[in-house]
């Protein structure tokens, strides 16, 4: 079935079949058409150009849009969507004065998600989940990345990983699977961190792999969390099971675990809230992605990443939500994008690149997702009458949103 959209006021995100990810000055780029159409067959774009190009006979559906703005459909490349219940009292607390790191060492934060996880069943577990992803997918992600983390326990990793797959069976989304096993350290391992990571390597990866439940490894190094030789061992662990790394590093310390995860490959380096000079130089001339999580800066009031220092320094930068209970209980990339303008200085262009071609390249789907073009996924949003792209993150409070596609069909 072929429908052609047409009389699109600006289409944005134009690319030819190859470009993968965007960095340093290429970032300030965002081409667009004006006055164009959109052919797509199917789950897949076929065509798009000037209107005085169009061809309305080879399609079975016209739709017009007028005064409308298109782009790709938002990639959210690092989300722990699939959780239990909610922390709100977490977030009173520390309006009271307490810090992330107090609530963690109390038992709260990450120990506390999976206590409520581990009593949590996983016909609950999937219909919280699918209510996320839901209101998500309204809101333009067409492409998203979900961890597991919350469980810390084989059989609860486990239950997390399943309700991922069947999230990826069911809905139209594409899914990519991250086991991160290596959240915090359970009760259980208690002062025996090195004795969870052997257990994450000896018991959980094996039956993971197993049954194919996950696409990607991840570790949240940090001062209290994994150290970089723990995360050493399991991206190397990982790798024999053909999975490769997207970290949680550089959140509140600099430890030295971004050099290191670019030696193990990493496919990318997640938060950078904290960065210095050698991690930006670390980062020149890999194929590692860095990815700013600006809702969790916002929410727990901690330092944005610094956007304008490693896009100056000629490096790639993508954006995602970090949806999840404790620092960052949104979804709404549109709200990411707004907030790295506001809060990172990065230009409408940067934003809309960080969260779309280069967002797909740190989920590993740039081949498919990210940009319009020819081959790749019919995903994208149409947005209501704006003035200008640039409209969208100056008008944050306001969704501009009038219809999703993803792969073809309307949400
Ligand atoms: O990405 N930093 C580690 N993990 C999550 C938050 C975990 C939590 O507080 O529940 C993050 O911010
Ligand atoms: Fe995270």
């Amino acid at each position: 079935m072929k429908t052609i959209f047409v009389n699109i006021k600006e289409l944005l995100q134009i690319r030819e079949p190859g470009t993968v990810k965007l960095k340093g000055d290429e970032m300030s780029i965002l081409p667009v058409l004006e006055n164009a159409f959109l052919l797509t067959e199917d789950e897949m774009i076929i065509d798009f150009g000037e209107m005085r190009y169009a061809d309305l006979s080879v399609a079975d559906t016209v739709i017009d849009l007028s005064g409308r703005t298109v782009l790709p459909t938002w990639c959210d490349s690092h989300t722990h969507l699939v959780y239990a219940g909610n922390r709100e009292q977490e977030f009173v607390d520390r309006i009271n004065g307490l810090s992330y790191e107090e609530i963690a060492s109390k038992g709260g934060g990450i120990l506390n998600s999976a206590r409520k996880l581990q009593e949590t069943s996983e016909y609950d577990l999937y219909e919280q989940a699918r209510l996320r992803l839901t209101n998500v997918m309204k809101m333009g992600t067409g492409a998203i990345e979900i961890k597991s983390g919350y469980g810390l326990t084989l059989e609860a990793e486990l239950k997390i990983l399943r309700v991922i797959k069947r999230l990826k069976e069911e809905f139209p989304v594409t899914v990519k699977a991250t086991f991160l096993g290596a959240h915090a350290v359970p009760d259980a391992f208690k002062n025996n961190r090195e004795g969870y990571i052997d257990h994450i390597i000896r018991e959980m990866l094996p039956a993971i792999a197993d049954e194919k439940l996950a696409d990607y490894v991840d570790i949240f190094c940090e001062k209290g969390y994994f150290t970089v030789e723990n995360m050493e061992k399991l991206l190397s662990a990982a790798s024999e099971f053909g999975l490769q790394g997207k970290v949680h590093v550089n959140q509140f310390n600099i430890i030295g675990a971004i050099s290191s995860a670019v030696t193990h490959k990493a496919l990318s380096v997640d938060h950078l809230e904290v960065l210095d000079d050698a991690d930006i130089s670390a980062l020149s001339e890999s194929e590692t992605m860095p990815v700013a999580l600006p809702l969790c800066s916002f929410f727990i009031s901690i330092p944005y990443t610094p956007a304008r220092k490693i896009i100056e320094a000629g490096l790639p930068l993508a954006l995602a939500t970090d949806f999840n209970p404790g620092t960052a209980p949104s979804g709404n990339m549109n709200l990411v994008v707004a907030t790295a303008c506001i809060k990172m200085k990065m230009t409408p262009e940067e934003a809309i690149n960080a969260a779309t071609i280069n967002a797909a390249y740190a989920m590993g789907i740039s081949r498919t997702h990210g940009s319009i073009t020819k081959g790749k996924s019919a995903s994208f949003i149409i947005t209501k009458e704006i003035p200008s792209y640039g409209y969208l993150p100056y008008d944050f409070g306001n969704l501009n949103i009038e219809d999703v596609y993803i792969a073809g069909k309307k949400i």
